[in-house]
């Protein structure tokens, strides 16, 4: 049997959530992955140090026993930060990274930011201290079609802040374009990207054909199949500039399956196995680790994880199981549509 040993995981993009869906979907991220850097966009949103901290220990309290997993805190970045509360959160270690959200471009970001002017001077705080942006890269005009979105940010507004601040440290997060994977390769040495595994498996056609499949909505919206190779093939290349960031966003089945559904995919629980076949289909299984746990760890200036993970090819399909319970609810688990075979072993 084929199996590959690598250094162990990190997921640089997590939505834990809160409650009783926090319960069930933080053990789906440490059963494979080390240290995750945790969205803020909770009902109301993490602006604070403080909020971070209780967000923090209620996540660890969701750590199975005897598990090594450190979820890294994000505060939402909104026209009101208070530079100096950011500046002691960071040095006293609350918070890791900054959320920028555009204002209206995804779930629960209605207090992001509507005019990027505001928020130049934190920006510039963020750049003197070392504290890393991470940025949802869309804009919100009505009349951007929504297929253009990430595309007409990078030009309009991610190019602003690069040529303003090219000290800062930016990630463009689940990006979906052949337009991001070049401007992020021949930006600013410290501007990198982030991928998600359900942005390296689907294009567009597996929203649209034969049926909205609502599972496979999520923002920014897959995208058409040359954008997905482009994002394929920057991911399997090992270019230090591109890393792992989930984006698992889980959201009851009912909440999904709707007249006006919620965007997110939720792929914790398969992640490494759908990746590993994505980078064996390309040959390019002695990539895998610098996608999943070094670059990302190298760009945050972390040390990578001392533990390892195995992943064996069985001889057949690996079987998904299609829901996680949360009581009386469920939330749908990714599966992409082509075979897999890679499980993680230990
Ligand atoms: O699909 C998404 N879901 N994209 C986001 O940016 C947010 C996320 C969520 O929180 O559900
Ligand atoms: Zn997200």
């Amino acid at each position: 049997m084929e199996k590959i040993e690598i250094i162990k995981p990190d997921d640089w993009h997590v939505h834990f959530r809160d409650n009783k869906i926090l319960e069930a979907v933080v053990p789906e991220t440490t059963r494979h992955f080390a240290r995750s850097i945790v969205m803020p966009n909770l009902i109301p949103p993490i602006i604070s140090g403080k909020d971070a901290v209780r967000y923090k220990k209620r996540i660890e309290k969701a750590i199975p026993k005897g598990k090594n997993f450190i979820p890294f805190m994000t505060v939402y970045l909104t026209e009101n930060t208070d530079k100096n509360e950011l500046k002691e959160s960071y040095k006293n270690g609350l918070v890791f990274a900054v959320k920028l959200y555009p204002a209206g471009a995804t779930t629960n970001s209605d207090s992001g930011v509507k005019d990027l002017r505001k928020v130049m001077p934190t920006l510039e705080t963020m750049a003197e201290l070392g504290i890393p942006l991470l940025i949802h890269g869309e804009v919100t005009d009505k009349e951007i079609d929504i297929f253009d979105r990430e595309k007409v940010f990078i030009e309009q507004k991610l190019d602003f802040i690069c040529k303003k601040i090219p000290d800062l440290k930016i990630t463009l997060e689940h990006i979906t374009t052949k337009d991001a994977t070049l401007y992020v390769n021949e930006g600013n040495n410290n501007l990198v990207a982030s991928i998600t595994p359900h942005h390296l498996a689907l294009n567009r056609n597996a929203i649209l054909v034969g049926g909205i499949k609502p599972h496979n909505y999520c923002l920014p919206i897959l995208k058409r199949e040359p954008h997905r190779i482009a994002l394929l093939d920057t991911a399997v290349s090992g270019n230090p500039k591109f890393f792992l960031g989930t984006d698992t966003a889980p959201h009851m089945t009912e909440d999904k399956e709707s007249a006006c559904g919620c965007a997110g995919v939720f792929n914790a629980t398969y992640c490494l196995s759908i990746l590993a076949q994505l980078f064996d289909n390309k040959n390019s299984l002695h990539n895998l680790e610098k996608f999943v746990s070094r670059n990302g760890a190298n760009h945050y200036n972390l040390k990578t994880n001392d533990e390892k993970i195995s992943l064996v090819k069985l001889n057949q399909e690996l079987s998904f199981k299609k829901y996680l319970e949360v009581g009386e609810k469920k939330i749908k688990i990714f599966k992409p549509d082509f075979p897999v075979y890679w499980m993680v072993s230990n």
